[in-house]
């Protein structure tokens, strides 16, 4: 065989191992894929009906009634060239659904975990971290908060 020919013999060993060096997916990716919008909407609906609301109420501030707690847990996500040490950055953010839904997300990246030991980590999960906080999550969901989560839900 000429040289030319061998070469097409091994192409598809090569193709194999040049795809396995490709990098996988980090857990990240794979597990948060399932804090989709239609989750997003969901929290937001049950935290607060998600209207366009953007107020702070009893240092909740925005759609999804986010704490500051929770920012600064979550890395101070900040509207785009903002500065998280300026004040009101948080309250900024918070209370813009885009820059909101970014605070959530890195904090679903940050404790993302199977709350609720069903083998998934899905948008029950991070619905359920959103309410209970990350370090202890396996609280169930209960009263309107859960009537109105599950009702967006079904109905998407
Ligand atoms: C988004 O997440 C919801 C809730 O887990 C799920 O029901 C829905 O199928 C997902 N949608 C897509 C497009 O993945």
């Amino acid at each position: 065989m000429s040289r030319f020919w061998l070469f097409f013999a091994y192409a598809p060993i090569f193709m194999v191992l040049i795809l396995s060096l490709a990098p996988l997916p980090s857990a990240h990716g794979v597990f948060l894929s399932n804090l989709n919008d239609t989750c997003f909407r969901c929290i937001c609906e049950a935290s607060t009906g998600c209207s366009a609301q953007a107020d702070c109420r009893q240092s909740y501030c925005g759609p999804f009634s986010i704490s500051r707690a929770y920012w600064m847990d979550a890395g101070r996500v900040v509207l785009p060239n903002d500065d998280p040490t300026r004040w009101g950055s948080f309250e900024d953010c918070a209370n813009d659904y885009e820059c909101a839904t970014n605070i959530v997300n890195q904090y679903m990246e940050k404790y993302g975990t199977d709350c609720n030991s069903d083998g998934l980590v899905d948008c029950i999960d991070y619905t359920m971290l959103h309410v209970n906080g990350g370090p202890r999550c396996q609280g169930a969901l209960g009263g309107a908060f859960a009537s109105k989560f599950f009702q967006c839900l079904r109905s998407k």
